[in-house]
């Protein structure tokens, strides 16, 4: 997978992209990682991407020829298939999953906002998808971009040293995981679960399912 990030803003990228899973998936040669200024696309000597709105108001609006030319370069050089998502608090909300359904795309290229936004005819000429990772307002869209590159690049083929851990863990099956324990068996007075240390994986199973749906229940009753 070719995940390409389009930004005002590349040096925030460059500590997430080159740690843990991301960094592991990249070494892996599963996925590619490019991080795009959207400044190297602006027509302006000064390098300016952005200007007051049209008809007054506060802040600048992200001007339409610098977008529409990165993407258009990118989709030259290959990445014509890649799925095209803009990154915005008026998009769809994101969730595990769509974190799969991006999984199993060849590229992605993430357009990331700033200030006010972009000027609206990126939407009408390039038609991205438009995607929130909640209803809270961020300064830009790379802190989300970096969430749904995170979520989705761990869920790629190979990335993940034990596949398995995928299906157990929170959202995969609709739920919250169950709780986990490793050692000692006793911190302070608090005891690991009697039947974890048992070795009967029957009743491991039922009580890590019991547990899982009674967390569930407690905390994201939503999700049942
Ligand atoms: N840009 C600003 N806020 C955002 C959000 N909640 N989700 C995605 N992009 C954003």
């Amino acid at each position: 997978m070719i995940v390409d990030v389009v930004t005002l803003f590349p040096e925030m990228f460059s500590g997430a992209v080159g740690s843990s899973i991301l960094r592991i998936a990249q070494e892996k040669g599963l996925v590619r990682i490019n991080v795009v200024n959207l400044r190297d696309f602006s027509t302006d000597k000064h390098r300016k991407v952005d200007a007051p709105p049209y008809g007054g108001g506060a802040g600048m609006v992200i001007q339409v020829e610098p977008a529409v030319r990165a993407v258009e370069s990118l989709r030259a050089d290959g990445r014509g298939g890649s799925r095209l998502i803009l990154l915005t608090p008026a998009g769809r909300k994101f969730d595990q999953a769509a974190a799969w359904a991006l999984s199993k795309e060849k590229g992605l290229i993430l357009l990331c906002g700033h200030y006010e936004g972009f000027d609206e005819r990126v939407r009408t000429l390039l038609q991205p998808d438009e995607v929130s990772i909640g209803d809270y307002i961020l300064t830009g869209g790379e802190i989300a971009a970096l969430a749904i590159m995170d979520s989705v690049v761990r869920l790629v083929p190979g990335v993940l040293g034990s596949p398995d851990s995928l299906k157990e863990e929170s959202f995969s099956s609709g739920g919250l995981e169950y709780p986990h324990y490793t050692r000692p068996p006793e911190f302070r007075g608090e005891r690991v679960p009697e039947v974890l240390l048992g070795g009967d994986h029957k009743k491991v199973s039922e009580w890590r399912r019991e547990r899982a749906a009674e967390r569930t229940r407690e905390s994201r009753p939503d999700l049942i």
